[in-house]
């Protein structure tokens, strides 16, 4: 690589706060759950007239997925939750008691589609609509057109920090 990753950082530090972003590094799974616990706190203050649609980008390894479980596990979900590359979509049921606005968390994987329109083979429309639903979409990029379009699309952006352990999370 040609920068380090401190240049990396400061680079990445630089563009949040010009676009008004939080960032964040965790450097533990612990934390990385803090910071889906904070962030979950925010999302579910701010109303939404459809689903809460989330798009989760960065390279494989960058923490999507694990970002995702710790937002299951807030959620009081307690099926494993695990990447749904093959299969594109999964749904889990909110534990109501907890108090979040939504009553399922809609699990995307678009790693292996090319199009926004592919999304429609699994109803996208009909669940972005229902506003008892949090949407978190790993790689967003790959189904651009179909997110763009949603009005309070949000985007959380992951990377690998510079030791193993440490994961990046701006949003
Ligand atoms: N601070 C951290 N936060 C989140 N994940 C971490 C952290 N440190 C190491 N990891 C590891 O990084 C990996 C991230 O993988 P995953 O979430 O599947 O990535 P993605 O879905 O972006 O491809 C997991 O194996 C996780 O245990
Ligand atoms: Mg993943």
């Amino acid at each position: 690589m040609k920068y380090g990753g401190g240049a990396y950082l400061a680079v990445c530090t630089l563009f949040a706060y010009y676009y008004h972003m939080t960032q964040r590094v965790s450097h533990s799974l612990e934390e990385t759950a803090q910071i889906a616990h904070e962030w979950l706190e925010a999302v579910s203050k701010a109303p939404a007239t459809g689903a809460t649609v989330v798009g989760l980008s960065g390279h494989l390894g960058a923490g999507k997925t694990a970002f995702t479980k710790c937002i299951a596990q807030e959620l009081g979900i307690t099926e494993d939750v695990t990447s749904p590359t093959f299969v594109i979509m999964k749904i889990y049921p909110v534990d109501l008691s907890k108090g979040f606005p939504w009553k399922k968390l809609v699990h995307i994987d678009a790693y292996r589609l090319e199009q926004g329109r592919e999304l429609a083979a699994i109803d996208f429309e009909k669940y972005a609509a229902d506003a008892c639903n949090l949407i978190l979409i790993e790689w967003p990029e790959n189904v651009k057109e179909m997110v763009e379009g949603i009005e309070a699309y949000k985007e959380i952006k992951f990377s690998v920090g510079e030791k193993d352990t440490e994961r990046v999370v701006g949003f």
